[in-house]
């Protein structure tokens, strides 16, 4: 059974049990500052979990792209030195919000495996949660008895709270869990050593593959536990190891999953792939893995970048190119090649990577270009290092580690091969310490949630820019030294950061006291409003108001953002994409995937037309909740990566048709213009452009026109402005070129005028002169003419060049020979006189100062510096 079948079998068995199917949740999130990527198929209900959110059926499943690699949930370092973890994994999911429990997930969990798939149930182990003292919580006994329906009761193992309380993060939705363990070996092997005792022992063959957890309490930052309103389920069965079962198959990456890929890789690089422990088979693994993250990223609208979520995108990448580059022998870029054969094995399932394919290859193939050519420079440079008894220092190995993406085993490899070692504990260190500054940089102390008062939350923003309202929760938050209060109300005008708008400001009002918000954010699905102050009085009603310009100018671009989206696609193509967007009260920033540089023609005419469609006076049709499938009929565009329900919002301007949550004017006519500022490149295959409306466009223009008043002015109005400036560019021409002979002219009369000066002292021919020119380039000339011209030359020049002190020092090179004299040396003893400094080479050097009447001492000692 190939993976696509048993996908579908797991969706189409719960779909059979009244379960939902729903499309996987987005990889990467945007809109939740403590997650940056899904890292567990309950992450998008976790809202539901809280109860901060409705679910959209009682019982759903999916398969969801998950990928760990940050946070409490990490398991990079071993993804390919194993055979059994992964970066990115599909996690096959069934929840229940509130309504069936223990009993039913357990007896459809055996249901699946045993009856469905055929496993053969001698193979599986399952396990309970033992208890926990210190959290208070006895054994989860109601869990073992449904287990021993379906398995013998020795079958059924204790689990701690380590790997039987399964916990979202450091706080959220937690409760015990049951996982399902199968024992792949042989039965000899099975004889030698007991199955049980292999169960969360990390053996290869003795896995997990499905972790029901019973979803009971919320953790709060106290480490206490709340218990939740509602019981729910939520299980994860990773599909490459239920792969790995149904194949029978030892590895994950023998499976069908990721076998296209390895065999593809073996034909780049030649080599056969060995299912070893050898480094060239870990490599296979890691890239077989490491790309898939990567597409899916990309697809999900995160490019690889120098911070966040990005950064984390970059150093999967690079950890795979490093592999190949290390052990299969790729100087070139290789993994975009892969990008089809993926699109093949997985678009069938998510068509963000057959819609996407020629972006996210582009962009794999730009990063690794860049990345091997820092891979290069690291090796010039530690090719060029010498150790101190053949040890690499410690920082060194760190700069190596930090600036050029040398891993610190890579250093180790190169070492080891010249017969070196590192300073491991000062590599360490610096590592260490790295980490410290960039944690103590981000990190944000949030307390737990104090409650004011019970109450749901509105948001009346789109309607309103002012009301009253009560808080309802708020929870202090303390990053470096900042203090800020979130506060939650019940109802809101204030519209929270998303979908690249940013979040509103304004005031919050109650008993003659003012407070300013300072920002709105989502998390979780509630909406944070910062302020640096509570209220004195926790309790009252305030009048909550939105600062309406800035509100205002912020819809102008946002509206003009969809016009733009719009245009874009009418001049450039069908294949432009929105990758990123920033929306605030000052311009526009929109991204988006094309190939080449916007031409200035192009660009032109895109300005033109987002401005005919300003001029039009288009109303907004606002659909504020409308069926996902209608909207999209109706030609919405939805964007990838993002995750929308089953009722959207859309927002319509004649053509333009967009999903969006964003605040918008009521007509195009409001915005009054459209500029483009710049247009450039962000990554391969995506450009920028960055544009202005409203109040910004105003006093563009206004500032354009003050500074050609000024022009104008300066010139004394002349009928024709660029035929004068025209004029006088070419009058400046004419007397630059004059100026220049006049000088060459009278450096040639001064160096005739030098020559007869030079006297011969010691056998030295030697001037020291005062001379009046004011070009470096011409005394440079006069010099190198001299030296030319006359033998056993030592000449020191002294010039006023605008105003600052100019030395020059000309020592033959017989001389510098004979007499052990150094123009560069010279030249920085004499400077001191100028209170300047210089240097230069050992036959011509020179210094600039700031003291003009030195030059004078310069000229007097020079004689002095023949010694
Ligand atoms: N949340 C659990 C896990 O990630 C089960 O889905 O393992």
């Amino acid at each position: 059974m190939n993976s696509e079948d048993i996908r579908s079998r797991f969706l189409a068995f719960f779909n059979k049990k009244q379960h939902e199917i729903v499309s996987s949740a987005p990889m990467v999130i945007k809109n939740d500052p403590t997650l940056m990527f899904t890292n567990a198929g309950m992450n998008q209900f976790k809202d539901v979990f809280l109860d901060n959110a409705e679910a959209i059926a009682p019982r759903v499943a999916n398969s969801q792209k998950c990928l760990r690699v940050s946070g409490k949930h990490n398991d990079l370092e071993e993804v390919g030195v194993d055979t059994y973890h992964h970066t990115m994994f599909e996690m096959l999911g069934n929840w229940s919000f509130g309504d069936y429990f223990k009993k039913e997930a357990i007896a459809w969990a055996w249901e699946f495996l045993i009856d469905d798939l055929k496993i053969n149930p001698d193979i599986v182990y399952v396990t309970v949660f033992e208890g926990d003292d210190e959290d208070g919580l006895e054994k989860d006994q109601e869990a073992y008895d449904e287990w021993k329906k379906v398995i013998a009761e020795d079958r059924i193992l204790n689990g701690n709270k380590k790997d039987n309380f399964w916990e979202m993060g450091e706080t959220g939705p937690c409760g015990p869990c049951s996982e399902i363990h199968v024992d792949l070996r042989s039965d000899e092997e099975k004889q030698k050593v007991d199955g049980k005792s292999l169960v969360n022992a990390d053996h290869p063959q003795v896995v997990e593959v499905w972790n029901l957890v019973f979803m009971q309490f919320n953790r709060l930052k106290d480490k206490s536990l709340q218990k939740l309103k509602n019981t729910h389920v939520d299980t994860g069965m990773g599909l490459e190891r239920l792969c790995m079962v149904m194949q029978g198959k030892k590895s994950n990456y023998d499976t069908d999953l990721f076998q296209s890929s390895i065999q593809a890789l073996e034909k780049l690089c030649g080599k056969t792939y060995q299912a070893s422990d050898s480094k060239e088979d870990v490599s296979f693994r890691v890239i077989a893995d490491h790309v898939r993250a990567v597409a899916f990223a990309i697809a999900d609208g995160q490019l690889p970048s120098n911070t966040g979520a990005g950064y984390v995108i970059r150093r999967i990448l690079r950890r795979a190119v490093r592999y190949g580059f290390s052990f299969l022998n790729f100087e070139e870029p290789f993994m975009y090649q892969l990008v089809p054969v993926l699109e093949k094995k997985l678009g069938g399932h998510f068509e963000e990577l057959i819609k996407q394919a020629d972006l996210i290859g582009k962009v794999i193939q730009e990063e690794e270009q860049s990345f091997l050519k820092t891979l290069d420079k690291g090796l010039n440079k530690l090719g060029a290092y010498q150790p101190q008894n053949n040890v690499i220092d410690g920082a060194f190995a760190f700069e190596l580690y930090d600036t050029f993406g040398f891993p610190i085993d890579l250093t180790a490899l190169i070492a080891s091969e010249k017969g070196w070692t590192i300073d491991q504990k000062a590599f360490d260190k610096h590592l260490k310490e790295q980490k410290d500054r960039s944690r103590a940089a981000t990190a944000v102390d949030t307390s737990d949630w104090v409650k004011v008062a019970d109450g749901n939350m509105d948001f009346i923003g789109y309607d309103f820019q002012s009301g009253k309202a009560k808080i309802i929760q708020y929870r202090k938050a303390v990053k470096k030294d900042t203090t800020l209060y979130q506060l939650v109300f019940d109802q809101t005008p204030f519209y929270p950061e998303g979908g690249g708008q940013v979040g509103d400001k304004g005031l919050m009002k109650a008993d003659g006291q003012e407070i300013k918000i300072i920002d709105t954010k989502k998390e979780n699905g509630l909406i944070l409003h910062f302020t640096k102050e509570l209220p004195s009085d926790i309790h009252a009603e305030f009048e909550l108001t939105v600062f309406s310009n800035l509100r205002l100018n912020t819809e102008k671009n946002h509206s003009a953002t969809h016009l733009l989206h719009h245009v874009l696609r009418s001049v450039l193509g069908e294949h432009v994409e929105q990758k990123g967007s920033l929306v605030n009260d000052q311009y526009l920033r929109f991204d988006f995937s094309h190939f080449q540089k916007v031409s200035e023609e192009e660009l032109a005419e895109i300005e033109k037309k987002v401005n005919q469609w300003i001029d039009k006076g288009i109303a907004l049709n606002e659909y504020r909740e409308i069926d996902i499938e209608e909207a999209k009929s109706k030609g919405a565009m939805a964007l990838f990566g993002e995750k929308y329900g089953d009722k959207v919002r859309m927002i319509e301007f004649g053509d333009s048709k967009e999903l969006c949550g964003g605040t918008h004017v009521a007509n195009t006519s409001q915005i009054g213009g459209f500029k483009i500022v710049s247009e450039g490149s962000v990554a391969s295959g995506v450009r920028r452009i960055e544009a202005i409306t409203g109040d910004q466009l105003k006093a563009h223009f206004a500032s354009r026109a003050n500074t050609l008043q000024e022009i104008e002015n300066l010139l004394g109005h002349p009928k024709n402005l660029v035929q004068t400036i025209q004029k006088l560019q070419e009058e400046h021409k004419e007397l630059s070129k004059e100026i220049e002979a006049l000088i060459n002219q009278k450096a040639s009369m001064l160096k005739a005028d030098l020559k007869g000066k030079i006297q011969l002292k010691n056998g030295v021919n030697f001037l020291a002169e005062k001379i009046e020119i004011e070009s470096a380039d011409a005394i440079k000339n006069i010099a190198f003419q001299l030296k030319g011209e006359v033998d056993n030359l030592f000449m020191v020049l002294g010039a006023n060049i605008k105003g600052k002190p100019n030395i020059t020092v000309v020592v033959s090179e017989e001389l510098g020979k004979s007499k052990d004299l150094n123009a560069g040396q010279i030249v920085r003893e004499l400077a001191k006189e100028i209170k300047g400094g210089g240097g230069g080479q050992p036959f011509y050097a020179t210094a600039g100062g700031k003291d003009i009447s030195g030059l004078d001492n310069v000229i007097a000692k020079a004689e002095g510096c023949l010694g």
